[in-house]
């Protein structure tokens, strides 16, 4: 080795912290350290990082310029930070502010990297194996230009800015997640390439491998591989009246599946590929009948989310996946949940983060004389209609109707353990402690139960990333009975009120174990 070119010591990792809406609530513009709310979850996911990453702060506070905040009141709010996190072990290397507005045009804003070059320099950080976390897209940009990993959380303002944010990002619930993330994925980059093509290479000998998509997590085997798939049915216990979804790559992929692209087909596939919808086509031969539940029609989708399409691409097959759930649990929309229900039952896993839509993709038909919604999910009816017009709904029906078309729509395929009802009125429970409430919008009365708001800002999307998490959380509590309010069925909130619906028709008719 060279001994010139040896560094005074290693150069360390480091994570670079966003503080308002990843550290704690973002309140607004903060000058009382008497204001700051530190999440639940801070400390414990620092925790985890502390012995292997240095920590930096890396805040914008632009309501210095606006004249809202001064200097000293923000390094007071700082000082105080800094001395909660001190007592319970957490040190903070140094505190970089920028001070400025947006329209300042300084160096020293995120998504500037500015500050991570002053960190490498005085604090010998290696950017290149360090991450940096926040609430908003600019925080995950700053990264970019110097090789830091950017990682996303759904706090703060994370749930309301998700649209803005290019979807090869990876993102997460909370600060713990990311921080679970970080410890498995030390190499970044690398190591989820390496994970793909783990994942690609188990595709191709007849193993499972489970893969983020946009929706929810998929449980992935060759589609034209009949022995593959079979183990999908056995790994979940599902039905093989069930018939799964075929995800490809890229459009042109399509045309083997099935026996002709329609006019219709084509259309939906130019305005929602990749995304999250699926279409149901006649098949072609080449299709393994495990996979159709022996009927002469396959179900055929892109999903938008990179490593998903990545895998399918390096595997060289199109991939049968249906949720990657027991069969008539929850669908799981962190890597976690998978773990939790499956572990053992898989031969690869891509750990890709959290799923951003949340709920399933729509299925439509487009085999019989009018197109027909099989199940609402991530693209709306109305969406769809703008596109080839009128949508039959059969699901306005009530649910299980069309089980005989959409086979794995069975009345009870979204269930929670704990015992679940739909309810017009939830405050009729308000004064249970052992009730979890799950509401649309904040609520205006208090509840002594345990509550989960699904989305603050009234948005039917972020409700739908929620919904299953939430589910989850108050399943774990051993509540006597949880119940939700339905929501607008405008956007997202078909695909939220029809899994509750199926969710509450649990114990009514129980088709599944
Ligand atoms: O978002 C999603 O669609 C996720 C991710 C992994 O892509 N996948 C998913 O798959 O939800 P699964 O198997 O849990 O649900 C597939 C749905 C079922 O309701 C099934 O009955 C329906 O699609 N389906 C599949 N093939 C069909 C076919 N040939 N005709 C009618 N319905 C079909
Ligand atoms: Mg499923």
């Amino acid at each position: 080795m060279n001994l010139w070119q040896q560094q005074p010591s290693d150069p360390k990792p480091a994570i670079f912290l966003d503080r308002d809406g990843t550290l704690i609530e973002d309140v607004g513009y903060l000058g009382d350290p008497e204001k700051i709310r530190v999440y639940p979850d801070t400390v414990s996911a620092l925790r985890l990082l502390a012995d292997r990453y240095l920590f930096f702060i890396v805040t914008n506070q632009s309501g210095v310029a606006k004249g809202e905040l001064s200097l000293e009141e923000v390094d007071r709010v700082n000082a105080r930070l800094g001395d909660i996190l001190d007592e319970r072990g957490i040190h903070i290397n140094r505190w970089y502010v920028c001070p400025h507005s947006r329209e300042e045009n300084c160096a020293c804003a995120k998504p500037s990297p500015l500050f991570l070059k002053q960190a490498a320099r005085k604090y010998g950080v290696d950017l290149k194996k360090s991450f940096i976390l926040g609430d908003h897209p600019s925080d995950v940009y700053t990264g970019d230009a110097v090789g830091t990993c950017g990682l996303y959380v759904m706090t703060g303002h994370g749930s309301r800015h998700i649209h803005e944010l290019d979807p090869g990002r990876i993102v997460f619930h909370t600060l713990y997640d990311a921080a679970l993330w970080i410890k498995d994925h030390p190499g970044h980059v690398e190591d989820l390439e390496k994970s793909v093509d783990q994942g690609a290479e188990v595709l191709r000998r007849g193993g499972l491998t489970v893969f983020p998509t946009e929706t929810v997590y998929g449980l992935g085997a060759d589609a034209l591989n009949a022995g593959a798939v079979n183990k999908i049915f056995e790994a979940k216990g599902r039905p093989h009246s069930d018939p799964l979804i075929v995800h490809v790559a890229d459009p042109a992929d399509v045309d083997t599946l099935v026996e002709e692209v329609s006019a219709k087909a084509r259309l939906l596939m130019n305005r929602f590929w990749p995304g999250p919808l699926t279409l149901v086509l006649k098949k072609s031969p080449d299709v393994p009948d495990i996979v159709s539940a022996s009927s002469p029609t396959v179900a055929v989708r892109m999903p938008a989310h990179p490593l998903a399409r990545k895998l399918i691409a390096a595997a060289g097959c199109p991939v049968a996946a249906p949720s990657a759930n027991l069969f008539g649990k929850t669908s799981p929309t962190t890597a976690d949940h998978v773990r939790m229900q499956l572990e053992g039952r898989y031969d690869a896993l891509i750990d890709g983060g959290a799923c951003r839509v949340g709920v399933e993709s729509t299925v439509l038909s487009l085999t019989g004389p009018r197109p027909g919604l099989l199940r609402p999910g991530g693209i709306s009816r109305e969406a769809l209609e703008d596109t080839i017009g009128q949508v039959d709904v059969p699901g306005e029906l009530s649910p299980g109707d069309r089980a005989g078309e959409s086979p794995g729509m069975l009345p009870s395929h979204y269930a929670p353990g704990t015992p679940f009802l739909l309810v017009e009125d939830a405050s009729v429970y308000a004064g249970d402690k052992d009730t979890g409430i799950i509401l649309f919008t904040s609520p205006s009365i208090a509840y002594k139960g345990v509550i989960r708001v699904l989305s603050r800002d009234g948005s039917t999307a972020e409700a739908a990333s929620n919904l299953y998490r939430v589910m989850r959380e108050l399943d774990e509590y051993g509540l006597k009975r949880i119940v939700a309010e339905p929501l607008p069925s405008d956007g997202a909130g078909a695909a939220v009120n029809d899994r509750m619906t199926r969710a509450a028709a649990r114990g009514a008719k129980s088709v599944v174990s």
